[in-house]
């Protein structure tokens, strides 16, 4: 454990490197295409609620738990979790709070290398001019390391490293650091966030074209706005919503906890989650939704952001929209859009290193600068592949099972800690401690039992994803006698890859590429199963070490 008190600056710095964290990639690029193939409307209810029944419960959670441990000199997740319980077992658990971090920080810093291109480009007015064709095999000449771009080859590779050492600098200054980049870069990409969704609300059908004379911005923000009550009894949606929740809120990961194991003992953090959380959805639910989907719509027509939706439209398609909108004006809307998803990424992707470094501390006593190499390295290690296999899916497979499943788990485990293990009583007392609000006491019941029976029934779904996600068919198989089918996209089913044996079957022409992609997210997963077992090795050797301490 480590002596020296490090902590936040001020509490408008604490409460912008926390939403810092939550802002992410996610808000920008995941949400509004979730949104979308969730049926729009049908969507943002499912969402909401999740939000209030697990992701506010998880911050709550996490942010007390932080402070908690915290006090004792714990600054991750297997000590933190320790300090709450006699069995051994829970630091093992609080691995996860490490391991997502950097499995997510590997292929997330690359797509953040990705928007720090993209911000260069536009400024040298490399899209000016290029077809929407052109701009969309830009893109894909990019991931694919053709290596045409400025000549370089795998010029994709060399920008990942930099961006990956400009978040180990950043990191290197401590606390410090990631609270001014947070003070500068959250008000900044708000600023970016407005220009682009005022300029996309105001176009209405004025960019119509004979080509898509349908196109108008408002069928966008329609679609996404309408609420569609039947999507409450469709399991798929509220997977979905719940995932999203998790993922843009950064709950289940570890980085909160590591944060707010640095706020001082007495100091509020009823009030701070909350404002920290609800910042993350304002940024999310109106801007995350106001610019992709109307901007596209209003020029491509709803019809053709319904086909198209995907992560990639982002980098593929608002280039050329933006050229639309005259070149000084496309430049800036290019300038804030790639400049927006550059800060919500670093702001997130620092946070994700700080659970290393507080270990790293805490156990082995070392430095900041030791700390943040040693994770470059070791994000380094797991990133390469995903940059160099990005085709065959090895950051899918990344974004699967840390991105995605890990975060479940985790949030899942350690609520049962704090409100079964810890007991619901000590932690609404730890909640409370220092509150600068009255927390409805509602929520001590929802945490107790709506939250985890909701995690359970999240993670139970996604294990076991009944085919062509037909919910009311696979209920009835349990009383008409039929069997029970697995959906290739359900948990078990990815472990043999059933998803990719399934297009192998229906695509054999694309064979050679298909048995590729088996064999890279094979090794993918060995990759993360390594990750995981070095830190169980590492903490377990910080568990021995402290005893001998402890004895001496
Ligand atoms: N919470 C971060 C995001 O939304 C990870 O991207």
């Amino acid at each position: 454990m480590s002596n020296q008190k490090e902590s936040w600056g001020s509490r408008t710095g604490l409460i912008l490197a926390m939403a810092g964290n939550a802002v992410g990639l996610g808000n920008f690029l995941r949400f509004p295409v979730q949104a979308v193939q969730n049926g729009g409307g049908g969507f943002i209810l499912p969402y909401l609620i999740c939000f209030v029944l697990m992701g506010i419960p998880l911050l709550f959670v996490e942010w007390s738990i932080g402070r908690y441990g915290g006090i004792s000199g714990n600054h991750s997740t297997p000590y933190i979790l320790d300090s709450m319980s006699k069995k051994k077992i829970w630091k093992y658990i609080g691995v996860f709070g490490i391991f997502t971090n950097i499995a997510v920080v590997a292929y997330y810093t690359y797509i953040e290398s990705w928007t720090f291109m993209y911000v260069l480009h536009t400024l040298l007015g490399s899209f000016t001019g290029m077809s929407k064709e052109e701009i969309s095999f830009f893109f894909d000449n990019y991931v694919n390391l053709s290596g045409s771009d400025f000549g370089i080859p795998l010029l994709p590779l060399v920008v990942y490293i930099l961006v990956l050492g400009v978040n180990v600098y950043i990191l290197s200054t401590g606390l410090g650091g990631i609270e001014k980049v947070a003070k500068i870069g959250m008000p900044l990409l708000i600023l970016f966030g407005i220009i682009l969704a005022v300029r996309g609300w105001t176009m209405g059908t004025s960019f119509a074209s004979n080509e898509f004379p349908d196109a108008n911005a408002w069928d966008g923000i329609n679609f996404l706005w309408t609420p569609q009550y039947s999507s409450l009894a469709d399991p798929k949606v509220w997977l979905a919503a719940a995932g999203q929740i998790f993922f843009t809120l950064s709950v289940g990961m570890g980085s909160i906890q590591c944060y707010a194991s640095y706020i001082k003992e007495n100091e509020d953090i009823a009030l701070n989650s909350v404002t920290a959380g609800f910042t993350n959805e304002f940024v999310e639910v109106l801007l995350g939704s106001a610019i992709v989907i109307p901007i596209a719509a209003g020029f491509l027509g709803i019809d053709w952001v319904l086909e198209n939706a995907g992560f990639g439209m982002a980098f593929q398609t608002m280039p050329y929209l933006f050229q639309q909108w005259g070149t000084t004006f496309g430049i800036i809307a290019g300038v804030c859009w790639f400049g927006l998803l550059f800060f919500a990424g670093i702001t997130s992707s620092l946070a994700m290193g700080t659970p290393w470094m507080g270990f790293m501390k805490d156990e082995f006593g070392w430095g900041k600068v030791k700390g943040a190499v040693s994770f470059g390295i070791v994000a380094l290690l797991m990133g390469v592949p995903t940059v160099l296999f990005y085709k065959y899916g090895y950051f899918d497979e990344y974004d699967y099972w840390a991105g995605t499943v890990s975060l479940v788990v985790f949030a899942l485990l350690e609520t049962i800690l704090f409100a079964w293990i810890f007991g619901m009583d000590k932690g609404w007392v730890e909640i409370n401690r220092g509150a600068d609000i009255r927390i409805p006491s509602i929520y001590k019941w929802i945490m107790k039992y709506v939250t985890p029976v909701l995690l359970l029934l999240v993670f139970i779904s996604a294990l076991f994803t009944p085919e062509g996600n037909d919910w009311a068919g696979a209920i009835a198989s349990f009383t008409d006698g039929r069997l029970y089918s697995l959906d290739p996209s359900a948990l078990i089913s990815k472990l043999t890859h059933e998803d990719i044996k399934l297009a192998l079957s229906l695509s054999p022409e694309q064979g050679e590429y298909l048995e590729k992609k088996m064999f890279y997210s094979s090794l993918a997963r060995i990759q993360l199963l390594l990750l995981f077992l070095g830190i169980v090795g590492i903490v377990w050797y910080s568990s021995v070490k402290r005893k001998k301490s402890s004895l001496s």
